[in-house]
Formats: structure tokens, C-alpha cells, sequence
């Protein structure tokens, strides 16, 4: 692994406060340690600090607007949010703070924040009084609790003359902080696989049986992977999706062919993670041109396909294994069945009802099921359900070793 910062893609937020003189000191001396920094203003920022200072010391163009069609058709919110390593905004104000706890998206900063998997880091600076107001404090809580990595504030003189707890770090302090935090990554060095998407069945050379699956889900538990530092490979059938930076990927058709793929790869991997929507059968034989409709009724003869979490499972040195399941009733007793079934350590259920599907949308509710224990994850947006989850299975999967 290279060193901190060095190859890292830092996001760096700067919000409206005196305290932004200092970032253009951490944009100096992130980028001359290799880090890559793309930094992003609010309005407010910008009467503190000309966006200029900025660009020359990243050497990329300061991004300030949401709504901008131009910059949006480069590298839009979503992608800056996935170009991210980490996101920290220093300075961090309090109607920053207030915004991104209320889970607004009102800014670019705010909407990238909400829509990236990377850790949020935020050095907050203001004054004193301001810092200890009840609804700063309230706002710093619920940060915490929603997983985003406070650093400071400093406590002494501040630049209004009142001495008290709201500045801002220093620059090498906030670099130290990030570097401990990245030290941290819970799946450094550790290999995932995941299976992702819907399979295709041919049936001739255009049709074919398939299962309902975006793919959205996988992918965004591939790309939290890799933000927890792991090696990804993502076998993945057919999606519109543009897949993770940085992630090994192999395009597959069929439920063979993604057996084959993870023959390939998931006999040296630490953790396999099957989010695929396998069909469960295929067509007996495949036409090799496309099948006349001039009969009424046409028998279709399937065959079982093979089942490849079980396949993974009854390897001798077998991965920690993560299966997820698509239930309407009694989702929790049927996705316990599977548990057993397949020899599992670990299997995420969705309920599927009348009024929520997970198919296609952005948001999800997962269940988790160990032989130990139910976990509720709740109703979330896929990327940030992702992250949670992998959180949940890289502690499971680092306590199986301490047993
Ligand atoms: O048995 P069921 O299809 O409900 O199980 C769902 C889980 O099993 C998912 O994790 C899916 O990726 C996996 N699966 C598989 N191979 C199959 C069918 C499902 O790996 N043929």
C-alpha cells in the first residue's frame, strides 16, 4: 500500500469562514504528498477565499454549482461522489453542520455529501458561542451517530477576539487526523468478490429468461468495499451501470458463465458477497436462430441451474460467504432457511411487498441474519445501505477470526 496520502482522491469542502485561509495551506500540501484533490465551495466560502487560489494549487477547476449542465456533463454530483477516497470539508460552519445533519441536499457540497459512499470527515470552525449553542451540539450528535468522523475543534483565541472551543485545526493536524482514520480502513488488504446484476438465459438469439435485477445494489456494495480498502472483483451480468473505479470486473451472461467467473476468482478471496439475481433455471437447449411464432403454444423445457453461493460454500477453504434474499412472505423465517441451506455466514434480506419494491430503485431496506443475530439496517439509499452493510460484515468477518 502507498502511504498516506499519496494516490488518494481527497474531495475537499470548504464552507463560509475565516478559517478557509487555511485550506489553501491543506490543498498545498496534500497534493505535494500525491495526494489528488478536487475541492468543492459553497457561496459563502467564496467571499472568504477566491476560487482561483484554489485551482492553482489543485490544478483542477473549483466546482461551485449544482445546477451547472456543463460541468454536470463532465463529472456530475453522483461522480464526485464516487471519484471520492474521502470527503472532508474544513472549515466546516454551522450552517453546514445544520444542513448536512438534516440531510439536506440544497448545494453541491451538501448533494455530494449525501450521495457519496466515502467517509465524511468535517473540521468544524466557528465561535465559541456559536459552537455551544444546544442545536450545534444537537447537529454534531447526529453526525456522529450517522457515521461522519468529526476532527476538532481546537479550543483558544479565536479570530473575532472571544477565546473558546471552534477553530479550526491546524493543517498538519487535520492531515494526521485523516491519515489515522484512513490507517483504519476495516477491509485493507482483504479480497472480495462480488456477483451482481441478473443472469440472461438464451432461449435463441434474441430471446432469453431473465430475473428482475438493476444491479444497482451489488454495485453499491462493491464500490463500499473498496472504500473500506478491500481488492474488488465484481462479476456482473448485464447492467446499464457504469461500474466502481479501481474494481476488477467481468461481464457475464448466463448463470454458467458467472459459475465459471467465480471458479475463476472466489477460491482465493477472503469474503464472496452474492448479490446476483441468478436465474433459477435455463432453457434445455438454445436455437441457433431466433424461434418462428407461427405455433399457438410453444413447451419451453428448463433445467435447474447450478446454485453458486452453495458451490462457494461446499469449497474446502471457503470464503466468509454473504447471500441476499428477495422475499414477499415470511421474509425473516425463509431467508433463516437459506442460511442453513447454503451454509452461509451471513444473509441480507429484502422484504418485497406491494408497496416496495427494491428492483430498480435507489433506496432499499435490508434485514441481516447471522446464525447469532437479527440486525435491521432499515430503509435506506442503496449506496449508504451498502456502506452499512459492509461495515456490518467486515466486523462479522473479522470476529469469526477471533473464535
Ligand atoms: O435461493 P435464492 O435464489 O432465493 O437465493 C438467493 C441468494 O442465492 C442470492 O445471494 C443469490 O446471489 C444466490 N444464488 C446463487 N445461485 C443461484 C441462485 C441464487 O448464487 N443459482
Amino acid at each position: 500500500m502507498m502511504p498516506f496520502p499519496a494516490g488518494q482522491h481527497i474531495l475537499l469542502g470548504i464552507t463560509g469562514g475565516v478559517a478557509a485561509y487555511k485550506s489553501a495551506d491543506l490543498v498545498r500540501r496534500l497534493s505535494s504528498q500525491g495526494a489528488e484533490i478536487q475541492v468543492v465551495m459553497t457561496e459563502a466560502a467564496k467571499a472568504f477565499i477566491s476560487p482561483l487560489t484554489l485551482q492553482a494549487l489543485s490544478g483542477r477547476p473549483v466546482r461551485d454549482t449544482l445546477l451547472d449542465t456543463e460541468a454536470e456533463s463532465g463529472m456530475g454530483h453522483i461522480d464526485l461522489g464516487r471519484w471520492a477516497d474521502t470527503l472532508l470539508v474544513a472549515p466546516a460552519s454551522a450552517d453546514f453542520i445544520a444542513k448536512l445533519a438534516g440531510g439536506l441536499a440544497s448545494d453541491l457540497l451538501t448533494t455530494v455529501c449525501l450521495a457519496t459512499a466515502a467517509p465524511v470527515v468535517i473540521a468544524p470552525a466557528m465561535n465559541q458561542a456559536m459552537w455551544l449553542k444546544p442545536a450545534t451540539q444537537r447537529n454534531i450528535q447526529t453526525l456522529a451517530a450517522d457515521g461522519v468522523h468529526l476532527i476538532g475543534p481546537d479550543s483558544g483565541e479565536q479570530a473575532c477576539g472571544d477565546i473558546g472551543p471552534g477553530r479550526m485545526l491546524e493543517t498538519w493536524d487535520i492531515i494526521s487526523e485523516l491519515e489515522s482514520l484512513n490507517v483504519k480502513k476495516s477491509l485493507a488488504g482483504i479480497k472480495v468478490t462480488v456477483t451482481a446484476g441478473p443472469t440472461w438465459e438464451a432461449l435463441d438469439p434474441v430471446r432469453g429468461l431473465s430475473n428482475h435485477s438493476s444491479g444497482k445494489m451489488g454495485y453499491a456494495v462493491a464500490e463500499a468495499a473498496l472504500k473500506a480498502g478491500a481488492e474488488v472483483n465484481l462479476i456482473s451480468g448485464p447492467t446499464t451501470l457504469s461500474p466502481p473505479r479501481d474494481v476488477v470486473l467481468h461481464h457475464v451472461r448466463s448463470a454458467d458463465e458467472m459459475l465459471n467467473a467465480v471458479k475463476r476468482v472466489a477460491t482465493d478471496c477472503d469474503i464472496f458477497i452474492g448479490v446476483a439475481a441468478v436465474a433459477d433455471y435455463r432453457p434445455s437447449q438454445i436455437e441457433m436462430s431466433k424461434i418462428k411464432k407461427d405455433a399457438k403454444h410453444v413447451t419451453l423445457e428448463l433445467i435447474r441451474n447450478p446454485d453458486i453461493l452453495s458451490w462457494v460454500t461446499s469449497q474446502e477453504t471457503k470464503p466468509f460467504t454473504v447471500g441476499f434474499a428477495a422475499e414477499t412472505d415470511n421474509p425473516l423465517e425463509h431467508a433463516r432457511q437459506k442460511l442453513e441451506k447454503k451454509s452461509l455466514d451471513i444473509i441480507a434480506v429484502n422484504h418485497v411487498s406491494a408497496d416496495h419494491s427494491p428492483f430498480g430503485s435507489d433506496e432499499n431496506q435490508l434485514v441481516v441474519i447471522t446464525p447469532d443475530e437479527d440486525i435491521d439496517l432499515g430503509r435506506h439509499p442503496k449506496t449508504r445501505l451498502a456502506s452499512t452493510l459492509i461495515d456490518t460484515i467486515s466486523k462479522k468477518f473479522h470476529e469469526s477470526y477471533k473464535t
